[in-house]
């Protein structure tokens, strides 16, 4: 069960934070923090407390938290992120996560964005993007395993982040793009395979219970609900013009 959630603020010139989307709207500053303040309403409703931080004016990319940490129930990790523009987020991390758990860090040459790691119970999929290289990967594997964890890599030929593809629902079961389908690094999963008019509704978050799904994906909500959780659905047009969606925007313990 998770209890925990850290988030960060957008800040008033998020816009100007990483994006490869072409969006026919400029991405709205109010929009995006109303939607914010309903994910955090939600986390709080599926049970967890939120450690809410202030926005960080140097770092528009830096309320996407998740790709700052790793945390386990015996460790926070604290990443190198792999993109220049964001390296030095996760200083600012780092003290707020001690408060929670013993802290571990990725070094230098080994990048790693959150973004890019996914728990499955004992075991940790890590994905190897242009973010995470397989140096901070062995460094991440080694202190997961250090704690009594299991871990494989995953390339990510696809998407930005590993989880913008794949992330688990449940029993023993994947959400995946067609990218991911015949994956054999995910063969021992259980999958649903997403439309590719839905793919971006691969980024949906298993809170405790509850699955939390972007807005407007109907067939893959249909889907979903066969695994009998709470589905709840968030918008997230504003964060999706910035390359983020549900699971980025928290860490969760
Ligand atoms: N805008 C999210 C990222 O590129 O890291």
């Amino acid at each position: 069960m998770f209890t925990q959630a850290i988030a960060r603020k957008p800040g008033k010139n998020f816009a100007q934070g990483l994006t490869s989307t072409v969006s026919a709207e400029p991405p709205q500053f109010e929009l995006l923090c109303k939607q914010h303040n309903t994910y955090l309403e939600t986390l709080k409703s599926c049970g967890l407390e939120i450690t809410l931080l202030d926005p960080l004016p140097d770092y528009p990319d830096a309320y996407f938290v998740e790709d700052t940490a790793v945390v386990t129930p015996d460790v926070a990790i604290i990443t190198n992120p792999g993109a220049k523009t964001r390296k030095g987020e996760e200083d600012f991390m780092a003290p707020v996560l001690a408060g929670f758990r013993k802290i571990e860090r990725i070094l230098v040459s080994g990048t790693v964005d959150g973004g890019d790691v996914l728990q499955v119970g004992n075991h940790f999929l890590i994905g190897l993007s242009e973010r995470t290289n397989k140096a901070g990967a062995a460094q991440l594997g080694r202190i997961l395993e250090s704690v009594g964890h299991t871990w494989a890599t995953v390339e990510v030929g696809a998407g930005l982040h590993f989880k913008s593809s794949v992330n688990y629902v449940g029993q023993n079961t994947l959400l995946v793009t067609a990218d991911f389908a015949e994956h054999e690094a995910l063969s021992e999963f259980n999958k649903i395979v997403l439309e590719k008019a839905e793919a971006y509704a691969a980024n949906t978050l298993l809170v405790n219970e509850h699955l939390l799904m972007p807005t407007g994906f109907a067939d893959t909500r249909k889907q979903l609900e066969v695994l009998g959780f709470d589905i709840i659905e968030l918008e997230t047009s504003e964060v999706r013009k910035m390359d983020g969606g549900l699971t980025c925007m928290s860490i969760r313990f």
